[in-house]
């Protein structure tokens, strides 16, 4: 997979050459291109901002450099199976399930937002040529996109074949299949004065997923019960969920 990163502040983007990433990076799994949007500006001072139209407080990432930026990525083609991700707060909410979907895409160009956020006619061009989306992590406001651009990257890629060592721990996980994950504990079986539940040292192998289960729902219900499905039954009892 192929991944270009559009920012102010490449410096934001080091992570990726760290950890995970970066060990796919130097596999080869991924190709990773960090690009400064300034190099798109022709002005002295690298412009990429000014005010926005109408009034108002902050300041709007003009159109010119992101236009000059696409029509370089895509010079050589590349736009079949390429989608562009726009980080922003207004965005549609980062999920599992869209993470699944962009791990399809042969190339992911991420355009990372700052200030007030970026030209709308940007993103209305770049969808006349390719997909666009625009994603946000979460309901709440940060400096920029690029740590929403690194949190999207790191969700997609562990989803890639030959990216995760134990393909097992993927299933098993929060999120997948719409429940939390249940609690884990390793050795020692006693610490500190709390015990491992009983049934995981006990070897029936029905009773831990039955008792592992139980507590993903539990755990779901209590803590995100936007997430459980009101068919979740718990100790026979159905667990009072919101709609
Ligand atoms: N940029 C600023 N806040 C953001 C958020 N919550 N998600 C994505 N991009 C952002």
């Amino acid at each position: 997979m192929r991944l270009d990163y559009l920012t102010i502040f490449p410096d934001y983007l080091a992570p990726l050459q760290l950890s995970l990433p970066g060990k796919a990076v130097a596999s080869g799994l991924l190709d990773v291109h960090v690009h400064d949007l300034r190099q798109w500006t022709h002005d002295r001072h690298r412009t990429v901002d000014d005010t926005p139209y109408g009034g108002g407080a902050g300041m709007v990432l003009k159109p010119e450099p992101f236009g000059e930026a696409f029509d370089d990525l895509f010079a050589g083609g590349g736009l079949e199976g390429a989608t562009v991700v726009v980080t922003t707060p207004s965005g549609e909410p980062f999920t599992q399930e869209l993470a699944r979907e962009l791990a399809t895409r042969e190339r992911l160009v991420f355009a990372c937002g700052r200030y007030e956020g970026i030209d709308q006619r940007v993103l209305d061009h770049a969808r006349t040529l390719i997909e666009v989306r625009e994603v946000s992590i979460g309901d709440y406001v940060l400096n920029g996109g690029e740590v929403a651009a690194l949190a999207i990257t790191e969700a997609v890629v562990r989803l890639l074949p030959g990216f995760m060592g134990n393909a097992a721990s993927l299933v098993e996980e929060s999120h997948e299949g719409g429940l939390l994950e249940h609690p884990v504990y390793t050795k020692p079986a006693s610490w500190r004065g709390h015990d491992v539940p009983p049934v995981l040292l006990s070897g029936d192998h029905g009773a831990i997923a039955a008792w592992r289960h139980e507590q993903a729902v539990r755990r779901t219900a209590e803590r995100r019960p936007d997430l459980a499905h009101p068919s979740q039954v718990l100790d026979g009892v159905e667990v009072r969920l919101a709609q």
